[in-house]
């Protein structure tokens, strides 16, 4: 099965503060978006990667890939306005048929194990769509645009949404090009998939999968 990796990396981290994007903040002395690519280079079964980022970090990224000898990173692209854009730059250079197998990960979650990613390849191959998820501990409740609460969610049927998110090559594309024809935008690939009218499979996330947006998850 030959399966490549879309990373989306092109995000400004507004939540974040300080300046520098989150995805080249550093932990251990190494860029978040680093430790990331690192993993899928230890994943045999990911064949490539493909990255999207901001232009100006270019020149940048170029070097840390090669100071970390990375090497299945194949295409650096431009991305774009929302995550969905820049996902759909790089779904626009991939040929009908080079992949069976296309994985989306964010490049600020580097603590996902080998295992899960594996996980969601093989069940990709198989279901067409999965995405990893974790059931809420908390009680979930909506709230209005003045701080009161309207109703207490059942949280037995709500899950809370990860990367990497799996897909059939011929499923995430045409998803996609529908998707961005009709401008429906959602913030995750798989919303694009449900709207294609797919069905969409959960497997279990992990805790430690943990999406690095503040100050905060970087120390914790
Ligand atoms: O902003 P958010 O935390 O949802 O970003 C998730 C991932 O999408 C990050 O890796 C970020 O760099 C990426 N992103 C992107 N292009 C954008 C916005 C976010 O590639 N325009």
């Amino acid at each position: 099965m030959r399966c490549t990796a879309i990373i989306p990396a092109a995000g400004i981290g507004t939540r974040f503060g300080g300046s520098l994007p989150k995805q080249f903040s550093e932990y251990e002395s190494i860029p978040i978006l680093i430790h990331t690519l690192k993993l899928f280079e230890r994943i045999p079964e990911v064949n490539s990667v493909i990255l999207a980022i901001t232009p100006s970090w270019e020149e940048y990224t170029r070097e840390m890939i090669t100071v970390h000898g990375l090497e299945k990173v194949q295409k650096i692209i431009p991305g774009g306005k929302e995550r969905q854009d820049s996902v759909f730059n790089s779904l626009n250079i991939i040929e009908p048929n080079e992949f069976d197998v296309i994985i989306i990960h964010d490049a600020v979650r580097p603590f996902v194990s080998s295992e899960l990613v594996r996980k969601i390849i093989n069940t990709a191959g198989e279901t067409g769509a999965v995405i990893p998820a974790l059931k809420p501990k908390e009680t979930i409740k909506q709230f209005d645009d003045k701080g009161f609460i309207i109703k207490t969610l059942d949280r037995t049927v709500l899950c809370a949404v990860q990367t990497p998110q799996g897909f059939k090559s011929d499923v995430i594309i045409s998803s996609y090009k529908k998707a961005m024809k009709e401008n429906f935008y959602a913030t995750d690939d798989a919303a694009l998939v449900e709207y294609s009218g797919f069905p969409v499979k959960v497997i279990d996330g992990e805790e430690t999968n943990i999406k690095i947006t503040t100050q905060f998850d970087i120390h914790f």
